[in-house]
């Protein structure tokens, strides 16, 4: 129908800048899942942000398209089309943007979740520690560093296998204070050798099937350790000292029962401050080799996998 003079013209929603918002929250989303956490929550938040605004333009744009009502003096008597099929009530410029909305945000899940799933669910599989008994204290002279290797899980037999380097550092508040640093470099995880001249003796624990489960060789004047893969280097506290490692070693709990040291779970460390019985060391779940466990490296590292 011509317009007849005097009647406002019928505009269409204007365009919006809303969905560039929106996609590029959900870029942030996707990179987030990659990079960080952090990121994930502030894409999650651009996206809502400009989801919600897209939405409410949407629906007043749609208002704003409803033609004006016609004067009841001039309207035609009724119109079949228009009676029958309601078009005005939901356009179909809305079923298609509604559609095309739900459509992707369905492949999208499909496509995100599955290795999302993956991604996050490893995150959470750490491994189990058990105590191990290492023997007596007396095996682990003052200020001198013990390659203890020791069998983790009997049941899974070499392939639990770890090292340890145990050095006993005298009393603290009447306690025995041990340092027990991981040999696992914390580049990517080849074992770290420490200097110094080891025994020739080894004090060996066998089972009954003659497994060696334990072996203890002191070694004397370490004055750190080395990596062979890369050159990573650290003091005999296990801070890095030089190469690529990005921490450093990662430590051992202990506890001592009945004059027996027991060695309990992994931990990752960021950096040892002090030495000895007076380190003072902040904790941190076992991470893998390569990866930051503080700084501002840690929130731009990809999400975190905690297990060995
Ligand atoms: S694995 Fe140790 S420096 Fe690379």
């Amino acid at each position: 129908m011509e317009p007849r003079p005097g009647d406002k013209p019928h505009h269409l929603p204007p365009p919006t800048l809303w969905p560039i918002g929106f996609a590029v929250g959900v870029a942030c989303v996707l990179v987030g899942l990659i990079v960080s956490w952090p990121a994930v929550a502030v894409g999650g938040a651009i996206a809502l942000f400009f989801g919600f605004l897209w939405v409410r333009d949407l629906s007043s744009g749609t208002r704003r398209a409803e033609p004006p009502p016609v004067p009841e003096a001039r309207a035609p008597a009724a119109s079949p089309v228009s009676a029958e099929t309601g078009g005005e009530r939901f356009p179909r410029n809305r079923f298609l943007e509604g559609a095309t909305l739900g459509l992707g945000a369905v492949i999208g899940g499909i496509v995100t979740v599955p290795p999302l799933g993956l991604m996050v669910a490893t995150a959470f599989e750490g491994q189990k520690f058990r105590d191990i008994d290492l023997g007596p204290l007396t095996d682990f002279p003052s200020g001198e560093f013990v390659i203890t290797t020791f069998v983790e899980d009997p049941a899974a037999g070499e392939v639990s296998r770890r090292t340890a380097y145990i050095r006993y550092n005298g009393l603290l508040s009447g306690q025995p204070s041990f340092t027990i640093i991981s040999n696992r470099c914390a580049h990517l995880g080849c074992p770290v050798q420490p200097s110094g001249l080891p025994s020739k003796q080894s004090k060996e624990v066998k089972d009954d099937q003659g497994v060696v489960v334990l072996q203890k060789t002191m070694v004397q004047g370490t004055s750190g350790f080395a990596c062979p893969c890369h050159g990573g280097a650290y003091n005999t506290e296990g801070n890095r000292t030089a190469g690529p490692p990005v921490r450093a070693l990662d430590r051992y709990e202990y506890s001592i029962k009945n004059g027996r040291l027991i060695i309990g779970s992994a931990y990752s460390v960021d950096y040892v401050k002090g030495t000895g019985k007076d380190a003072r060391i902040k904790k941190y779940p076992l991470h893998n080799p390569g990866q930051h466990v503080a700084g501002p490296e840690f929130w731009l590292w990809p999400i975190p996998e905690l297990r060995v």
